[in-house]
């Protein structure tokens, strides 16, 4: 399959994942405990992560914790890195485990192990020219944050991860360029858990706190962009967002109307707040209508202001369709972030509906609005992988999901986007964050790990490492 679309000479193609997800090691080299830890495996996780007043009070016995050994990347990373490099990865992008670095999250000194078990991850892809993308913040708030602290809603969180991001930026200046500071920060108000590391009291609670902790974070975000420019003088500091390109479901000015007012509040508020430097004059009315009101202090308007990122980094997995009333059966169908089913597209196993065109759209209204380069940070596939007598296994439908988006981002880039990466997720099979299945593969490697724990943890290529092995020796052009 040839493809005209021309690629950037240096664009960053590679694969995505984020510590909790892989890692394992929970307990080892001083680590602390973090929001992973604590939730179990299973579709009650989802569960979990949606109730109002979730106090981490489950009897465990009954539960299983895959995030706790992961795929074991915190032993085995060196045989992985060698995989990726094997594909030909110009970038990996991985998140750091605040608790491996400051166990609890409020100390004033790291914890030097935590250090050097990232420093050491680094030098080794960087011995196959593979150049670290890093996210500071992804899903995986300390636990004693979590329960002393309230989370995100607390103030005094700015400053712990102020000192974490500091701690950072010093130890791996000459290591690592591309930051992220939030992952997918837009997601909080759907689930303020991950993002926000604080279940809401009531759903009444749900908007205020969890804008209030987006405030923080915003502010937070600002400081670690300047500090990471102050300390890396070629940092390129990113903002990332959960994109999900939004349609009306049909042409009834009403559900237009609607769906931009979706739009605006989940794809573009934190977007306009971290790329532009200040809030967007629709979000008054909003927080007017939801009696929500933001705490703030001296400065940080400004701080937010300057502290504005360098480029967008995005995750695209699907998009939403928008009805001002709709019935029960109208409902998403899992799209977990909402609207109503889309006659138009197909959905993956776990209900997410498939829409490439969506993400050509996405990167249009992105740099339309914005005009500072984009980042693909995570696009995939969960799917069930079959393992076949003689140990092979047939991805095809991973690879048409993703020839096709690679494809939507070709166009996107002829229609004049400045798009500069491509790290697909999961591109080594590991425990999904909403399920903690491992079940639920992305990877062009496959784990051989189950949702009970069992397995060797053996890995193998699936057909698709060859395939996106080609892509990438293209360029984009065989796909
Ligand atoms: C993104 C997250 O929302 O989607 C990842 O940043 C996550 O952490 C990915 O794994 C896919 O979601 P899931 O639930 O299938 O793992």
């Amino acid at each position: 399959n040839q493809t005209n679309n021309r690629f950037p000479e240096m664009f960053m193609w590679g694969g995505a994942t984020a510590a909790n997800q892989l890692e394992g090691a929970y307990l080892e080299g001083g680590k602390g405990l973090n929001l992973a830890d604590v939730l179990p495996g299973g579709s009650s996780r989802i569960k979990l992560l949606n109730k109002p007043g979730f106090n981490f009070e489950i009897d465990q016995s009954k539960y299983v914790y895959p995030n706790h050994d992961g795929i074991d990347f915190y032993h085995r990373y060196k045989e992985d890195i060698a995989l990726l490099s094997e594909m030909g990865f110009k970038v990996f992008r991985l998140s750091i485990a605040w608790s491996r670095i400051f166990p609890n999250g409020d100390e004033l000194k790291p914890n030097e192990e935590g250090l050097a078990f990232y420093e050491r991850v680094f030098d080794e892809l960087l011995k196959y020219d593979i150049e670290p993308i890093v996210t500071i913040a992804h899903y995986e708030t300390p636990l004693h944050l979590i329960k002393e602290y309230g989370g995100w809603r607390n103030r005094k969180l700015v400053d712990f991860f102020e000192r974490y991001a500091t701690v950072l930026f010093n130890r791996y200046k000459d290591k690592v360029k591309y930051w992220l500071t939030f992952n997918e920060i837009n997601s909080a108000t759907h689930m303020p858990l991950l993002g926000l590391g604080f279940s809401p009291d009531s759903e009444e609670t749900r908007l205020q706190d969890s804008f209030q902790g987006l405030h923080h974070q915003f502010v937070a975000s600002a400081k670690a962009v300047k500090l990471g420019h102050e300390i890396i003088p070629n940092a390129q500091i990113g903002c990332m967002l959960l994109y999900a390109t939004t349609y009306s479901y049909d042409s009834n000015p009403e559900n237009v109307m609607h769906a931009l007012e979706e739009a605006r509040i989940f794809n573009n508020f934190c977007g306009d707040v971290q790329v532009r430097g200040k809030y967007p004059s629709f979000i008054k009315r909003y927080f007017n209508e939801n009696n929500i009101s933001i705490e703030m202090e001296d400065g940080d308007l400004e701080l937010i202001k300057e502290g504005t990122v360098d480029f967008i980094s995005l995750s695209y997995y699907m998009s939403r369709t928008e009805k001002k009333s709709k019935t029960l059966e109208e409902g998403g169908e899992g799209n977990l972030i909402g609207g109503v089913k889309n006659p138009f597209l197909k959905s993956s196993d776990w209900g997410w509906e498939i829409d490439p065109i969506g993400l050509r759209i996405a990167l249009n209204e992105l740099y339309d609005r914005y005009q500072v380069p984009l980042f693909v940070v995570e696009n995939g596939l969960g799917a069930y992988d079959k393992v076949e007598d003689d140990g092979t296994i047939n991805d095809d439908y991973r690879i048409d999901y993703l020839r096709e988006h690679i494809k939507a981002m070709g166009e996107a880039i002829k229609d004049g986007v400045d798009l500069i990466g491509y790290t697909s997720w999961g591109c080594i099979d590991l425990v999904s964050a909403s399920t903690g299945q491992m079940s639920k593969r992305y990877g062009f490697i496959y784990v051989d790990k189950n949702d009970d724990g069992s397995g060797t943890l053996e890995r193998s290529k699936k057909k698709s490492f060859n395939w996106y092995k080609d892509v990438i020796e293209s360029n984009g052009t065989v796909i």
